[in-house]
């Protein structure tokens, strides 16, 4: 499974792309204001520290408008997947795009119909939104499952991007179900480093290392 970082941090980008954890990046409008960044300046410095795709999206709501934003996000860099919402003006934004040869990521999928209509439109990637469904009682992650059988069912090429993560355990979950990639905010993938097994038994070698005087350098 690819790891995305769901972030327009640059700092935190450079931190896990430099330990190799980095496939792409996604942003959304709330993750640009969150930065204070001019949205094409930060995605271009993200795109200069990142070879894979980094999803920018757009926010325009009519089909032609998204269009003509897509087609200039797609300026950026040769690495750009334009985000448009899983709308009907999205889907045709989606085909037309793609069409001409660009990456697009479908957003805001929270049903196996909109995933069915995403891959139908070409996409590049379709984002279903676990955490969000999560928060309302519903399965995010038994989403993410049966747009795996459906893409499987029929071999569309479209990759399964699990989005809204929230938990270390979404990662593992999304790997067992077999999404494509999963985008997680930086907090949650350095999280998957932790047990307090590790941490007690570190503290016990710590010890007995200094009790024997054991020294490699
Ligand atoms: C990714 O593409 C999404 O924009 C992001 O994962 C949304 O996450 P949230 O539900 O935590 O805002």
């Amino acid at each position: 499974m690819k790891f995305f970082v769901d972030t327009a941090e640059i700092d935190a980008i450079a931190e896990l792309n430099a330990l190799g954890m980095v496939d792409g990046v996604t942003t959304n409008p709330s993750l640009i204001m969150k930065s204070g960044r001019d949205i094409l300046e930060v995605t271009k410095e993200i795109c200069d520290m990142v070879s894979g795709p980094v999803s920018a999206e757009v926010v325009a709501l009519k089909a032609e408008d998204m269009i003509a934003e897509g087609r200039k996000l797609a300026e950026i860099a040769p690495n750009i997947a334009v985000k448009v919402p899983l709308t009907w003006d999205g889907l045709k934004a989606c085909k037309v795009l793609t069409d001409e040869g660009n990456m697009v990521n479908v957003t805001l999928c929270f049903t196996p119909n909109q995933a069915l209509l995403a891959a139908k439109a070409g996409a590049t990637f379709i984002s279903p939104f676990i955490g969000r469904l999560d928060d309302l009682n519903t399965d995010g992650l038994g989403l993410i499952a049966e747009i795996r059988t459906i893409y499987d069912n029929f071999g569309f090429e479209t990759n399964i991007l699990a989005a809204s993560i929230r938990t270390p355990n979404h990662m593992s979950d999304c790997a067992k179900i077999g999404a494509d990639v999963a985008t997680a905010p930086p907090n949650v993938i350095k999280a998957m480093a932790n047990h307090v097994l590790t941490d007690k038994g570190l503290d016990q070698f710590v010890k007995d290392a200094e009790k024997a005087g054991i020294k490699i350098l």
